[in-house]
């Protein structure tokens, strides 16, 4: 099992190029099956999910051409509408091809996507709105069967903005019949790049970034070439391994209109982050500051993928800070791994109070999910002395080798398998 050895103190400088967001890939490769053309997606993250999405595009009969510049889909002869098991366990975003597959093929057999490590992560909100757009669903044995003649538009209200619900009721809809307005929809960059995928290959959609959105059904599609936005996740987690060490870096290619609310708690922990066309700069302080509250809240509130990160930070900043996770029910596994790395936090179902201590000791600890796994890295980095992170096969789901990206910084990480 591979694991990260990092010796901690080490101050990180220099700059770093940030690549493709994995959460906007994963929806967008799915789509690339709705046209049966032949789709080009540019400036890709090389990651387990996306060769993962890759196997499931080539087992319905996409032709697939990956490179490190660009990923070929070519989905005019998709001839199966079953998605394996084993492949669905192994990523539930495979869910991302209900609405494509019933856009292009009316049907698809695909197996429940289980729970992960953060909570038991519901569709039910997918398939109440691909029900209201007409689509059969049988859920027996652990499977989904879907099936419809024709999917027609409709008005959908989401109980929660759900960030997959959103985006695949939008797939559903670019070949429905009529028009579907989304209310209540999620409004993560990631929907707007899937809008701007969609829309380069003819789809009509608008409001996506707005709780509205709509889209009118069409009959004919082209072909799309799409460069993937920057990974606001792995960004603000670079960020928090240089406030963490003290440490004064520049990252390029990011968008820092995607990270307003997590610049503001680092301004509010005590760093300058300048930013400066695609590149931000950020200059810790000496001693960090506690933040009063932060609760996790959809888009544009306090990314629930950034959450881990900051208890990592927070556990060092003088004084005590208060954490609340509102949208997952369980994303708080990596706070027993920084307790023993010394860290004084408290748990209370969704809250986290997290009393900042002098200085974190390297410990053997375990990635129990991406970004709690993310979040150890972190730690590690500023710890005294050894940190071994087990378990790492969670970490490169999200993060393209993020061993080089910090060694790159001057990070003492190496990865041993
Ligand atoms: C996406 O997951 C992201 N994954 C997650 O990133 C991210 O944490 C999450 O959005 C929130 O921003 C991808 O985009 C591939 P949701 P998703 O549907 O779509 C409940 C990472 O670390 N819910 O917005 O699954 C759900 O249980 C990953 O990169 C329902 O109740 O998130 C959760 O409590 C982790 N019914 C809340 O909504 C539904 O039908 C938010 O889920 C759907 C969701």
């Amino acid at each position: 099992m591979s694991k990260y050895i990092i010796n901690g103190g080490n101050k990180l400088g220099g700059k770093l190029n940030i690549n493709g967001a994995k959460n906007a890939v994963l929806p967008i490769l799915a789509a690339s099956v709705i046209n049966g053309k032949e789709n080009v997606i540019i400036g890709y993250p090389n990651l387990r999910d996306v060769n993962t999405m890759v196997k499931i595009l080539r087992s319905i009969g996409c032709k697939v051409q990956k490179t490190p510049e660009s990923i070929v889909i070519n989905s005019e002869n998709v001839n199966s509408f079953e998605v394996s098991e084993n492949l669905v366990r192994e990523m539930r975003s495979s869910i991302f091809l209900m609405g494509p597959m019933l856009g292009r093929c009316g049907k698809i057999k695909i197996s429940y996507p289980g729970g992960c490590e953060i909570g038991p992560r519901p569709i039910d909100l997918h398939l109440k709105g691909l029900r209201e757009m007409g689509v059969k669903i049988s859920e027996a044995h652990g499977f989904l069967e879907c099936t419809v003649e024709k999917l027609k538009g409709s008005e959908i209200h989401l109980d929660y903005p759900s960030v997959g619900a959103t985006e695949n009721i939008m797939l559903a809809a670019v070949l429905a019949e009529g028009t579907t307005v989304i209310r209540n929809a999620a409004k993560e960059p990631e929907i707007v790049d899937l809008q701007d995928f969609l829309t380069g290959m003819g789809a009509k959609i608008q409001g996506a970034g707005t709780s509205v959105i709509q889209i009118d059904g069409v009959k004919n599609l082209t072909g799309v070439e799409h460069k993937i936005i920057p990974d606001r996740i792995v960004a603000g987690t670079i960020l928090a391994s240089a406030a963490i060490t003290k440490s004064e870096i520049i990252i390029e290619n990011v968008i820092a209109d995607h990270l307003v609310s997590v610049l503001a708690k680092l301004k509010e922990v005590g760093c300058i982050v300048l930013e400066k066309n695609s590149a931000i700069k950020i200059i810790p302080p000496s001693v960090l500051k506690s933040v009063d509250i932060i609760r996790t809240l959809p888009y544009p509130g306090f990314p629930t993928d950034m959450q881990a990160q900051f208890v990592s930070l927070l556990s060092i900043a003088k004084g005590t800070s208060i954490i609340t996770e509102t949208v997952f029910e369980n994303r708080f596994k990596h706070i027993e791994e920084l307790i023993r790395m010394g860290a004084r936090i408290k748990v209370d179902g969704r809250v986290a109070v997290i009393k900042g201590v002098p200085k974190l000791t390297g410990a053997k600890v375990t990635a129990k999910d991406l970004r709690g796994g993310a979040a150890l890295v972190i730690a590690g980095l500023a710890a005294e002395g050894r940190t071994i992170v087990e378990n790492i096969v969670h970490i490169e789901r999200g993060y393209d080798n993020l061993d080089i990206m910090l060694q790159n910084l001057g990070a003492d990480i190496r990865k041993i398998d």
